[in-house]
């Protein structure tokens, strides 16, 4: 069992209401750290893009990786700025909208491509603008089909063989090219790391063309499961594999350069954990029923890819209950059957064990500080929900809960 916090989350829960975001700054910090063999640690936002984490980030000197125009501006009210190499932040996409385009040029953002059409639409705009190319080597690896990232099937990246055409744009553009990107989905395992590493020093040397930096992409598995903390992944082996990548690619070249490494889910989905209360309770032929106040409007991960979160049961006076009694179904509020938390690979609904929960008792989900808050939506027109970061002795509210009028002030036209 993952250990939860009981009277702290109790008396967040008291304060904020429910359902609500924790986040553990501690636990943040030592991600970081963990990740200090690389010399660029890019935080690939998209895991989790509130304003106030991506500050605490900047300050432990970490760099960030925006995918749309609605980040890149997160990033610069977090006081992120365009600078030299390696800039602090870089834009990667598979398409440039019109809008993202007129802005990453007026900001000198660079661009990671991931279609020769952004090398087109960019140079056009914007001779001499820094690029990376995200190359997709032509396999990929995910945790599942949806998050896998590379290969035939994925819309992702430069394919391998086309390289040579993006190497051709970059020339007639006048592009400034810094580096190459492969980022082949989330949830390494080393047998693709070592793959990916081997297709980077052949893509380096194919390509014909200087370049400063490469960068590993993210996808470092974390724990899911509390019986699986060996798969938190070995940063200083994972660094080790890529460093050697990294010296065979520098004595091709005669020179340095940069190693990046840019993940999201590692350094803030055990930071999280997502509070909702207990109201409802019922069976239903076999299969008991607890519902709490959370849809996958709020946690969508498990609906939308099966996945698990370990689930703690507090009281509403906050003593954790530790003994498994009853195999239960987690749902939430939402009009719709697959809306259910305790779910098998696919999204089949599986009653997992848990101790008896009381109508306004606690269920926390465990490692959602990743792809939960920042996936999150107004289905069933469901307020975004708060977000509390926890410093030590101090609580703070860094996202309050949206109101009713806020979500109809879009249509009051
Ligand atoms: N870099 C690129 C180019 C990416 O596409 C991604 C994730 C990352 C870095 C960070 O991957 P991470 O280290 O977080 O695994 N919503 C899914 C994950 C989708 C990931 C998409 N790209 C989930 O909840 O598991």
């Amino acid at each position: 069992m993952k250990p939860a916090n009981g009277p702290l989350l109790a008396r967040i829960a008291e304060q904020f209401g429910t359902p609500c975001y924790v986040y553990d700054a501690a636990i943040i910090r030592e991600r970081i750290e963990q990740l200090r063999y690389f010399d660029v640690v890019r935080f690939a936002q998209k895991a989790n893009s509130n304003v106030h984490l991506l500050k605490l980030m900047r300050e432990q000197g970490v760099l960030v990786d925006s995918v749309s125009l609605g980040e890149l501006e997160r990033a610069l009210a977090a006081g992120y700025q365009v600078a030299d190499e390696p800039c602090p932040m870089v834009l990667t996409a598979d398409i440039l909208d019109r809008a993202t385009l007129d802005r990453v040029v007026e900001l000198k953002v660079p661009v990671n491509a991931g279609s020769p059409q952004m090398l087109e639409q960019l140079g056009e705009k914007s001779p001499g603008h820094r690029v990376w190319l995200r190359i997709n080597p032509g396999f990929g690896h995910g945790h599942s089909r949806k998050t896998n990232t590379g290969g035939e099937s994925s819309k992702h990246g430069i394919w391998y063989e086309h390289l040579g055409e993006a190497i051709e744009l970059i020339k007639r553009y006048k592009l400034d090219l810094v580096g190459l990107h492969m980022h082949i989905g989330s949830g390494v395992d080393y047998t693709h790391l070592q793959r990916v590493c081997d297709a980077m020093v052949e893509q380096v040397k194919t390509s014909g063309h200087d370049i400063r930096a490469i960068s590993a992409g993210g996808g470092l598995s974390v724990p899911y499961h509390a019986d699986q903390t060996a798969t938190r992944v070995d940063t200083e082996h994972y660094f080790s594999i890529w460093d050697k990548a990294r010296k065979q690619i520098e004595a091709h070249l005669g020179h340095p350069v940069h190693l990046e490494i840019e993940p999201g889910r590692f350094i803030v989905a055990e930071a999280g954990k997502l509070l909702a209360e207990v109201r409802a309770k019922k069976d239903v032929g076999s299969n008991h029923f607890v519902l709490v106040d959370a849809g996958f409007n709020d946690l969508t991960r498990p609906a939308m890819y099966g996945s698990y979160h370990e689930i703690s049961v507090v009281s509403s006076d906050g003593v954790e209950k530790r003994n498994p009694t009853r195999p239960t179904v987690v749902a939430g509020p939402l009009c719709e059957s697959g809306d259910v938390f305790t779910v098998e690979d696919g999204g089949i609904v599986a009653p997992r064990a848990l101790p008896d929960a009381e109508i306004g008792d606690l269920l926390v989900f465990h490692d959602a500080g990743a792809y939960g808050a920042s996936m999150s939506s107004n289905y069933n027109s469901r307020p975004l929900v708060p977000e509390v970061l926890v410093d030590g002795d101090k609580i703070t509210l860094i996202r309050r809960r949206q109101t009713i009028a806020e979500l109809l002030a879009l249509e009051n036209v």
